[in-house]
């Protein structure tokens, strides 16, 4: 029997790609978007994935990803929201950095719900799963765009919950720190690490445990699950 495929967003690297891999290992057809060609988009190709290439810097871009992904799947099992960039609000550019976290956190997500939400309705379960950050709890000094766009994000959770239902789940995931960037220093990794209760690196296993959470369980709609270490505790 045809198995509609779930969709990731910039699975290229880190925790896109290793709930990528873990869906196709749990028996999930994948669609994954990439921007750039390398080797983990070639991996994912050789165990089944379908990839697309889409950049969602501009309107263009998440329109002509949207043409796309229609002609490559007439239904969709879930859409998961997972590509972003972490950006600092950088001196002198921050209007267009503001601009870009948008696109990529609010806009795409939004008209990507929008126009594929009947690819969901296919009368089985189907899911949204949007990937925030905890940091839209309080804030934050130096990534002032970036925590306002998952913010937004946490919102679009709440309508889109509100008005796909009883048909589509539409959930977010509010992450803490998963995994360092390969140029964190000590000091860095030291400080992040004394910020929850926890204190561990857990790695992208978790964030996929929280995704499967989602998938797996009827009941749980216009909710964002925070996957923190208990980092509101300290
Ligand atoms: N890692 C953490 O500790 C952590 C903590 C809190 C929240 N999160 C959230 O968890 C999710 C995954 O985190 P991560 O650390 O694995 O992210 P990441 O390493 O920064 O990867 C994000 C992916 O998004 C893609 N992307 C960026 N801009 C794009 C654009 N304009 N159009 C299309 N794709 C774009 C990139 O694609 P290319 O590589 O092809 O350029 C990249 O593969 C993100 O939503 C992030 O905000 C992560």
């Amino acid at each position: 029997m045809h198995q509609a495929p779930i969709l990731i967003t910039g699975a290229s690297q880190r925790i896109g790609l290793h709930c990528a891999e873990r869906l196709l290992e749990d028996g999930f057809p994948v669609i994954v978007t990439y921007r750039r060609e390398r080797d983990s988009i070639e991996r994912l190709r050789t165990l089944g994935a379908h990839t697309l290439k889409a950049d969602f810097s501009d309107e263009a871009g998440i329109t002509g990803f949207i043409g796309a992904l229609r002609e490559q799947t007439d239904s969709l099992r879930a859409i998961v929201h997972n590509a972003s960039e972490w950006r600092p609000d950088a001196p002198g550019q921050e209007a267009e950095a503001f601009r870009q976290l948008f696109q990529v956190h609010m806009l795409a997500p939004y008209l990507i719900n929008l126009h594929c939400a009947d690819l969901l309705r296919h009368g089985g379960p189907a899911d949204i799963v949007h990937i925030g950050d905890d940091v839209t709890r309080k804030g934050s000094k130096k990534h002032i765009a970036y925590a306002a766009s998952k913010a937004g994000l946490d919102n679009l959770t709440l309508s889109f919950a509100a008005s796909l239902a009883p048909a589509i789940k539409v959930n977010g995931i509010a992450p803490a720190l998963i995994q360092f960037n390969p140029d964190d220093d000590e000091e860095y990794r030291r400080k992040a690490l004394a910020k929850s209760a926890l204190g561990i690196e857990p790695g992208a296993e978790v964030i996929y445990q929280s995704l499967r959470y989602l998938l797996d369980n009827p009941y749980v709609t216009g909710t964002t699950l925070t996957v923190n270490g208990g980092r509101h505790l300290i």
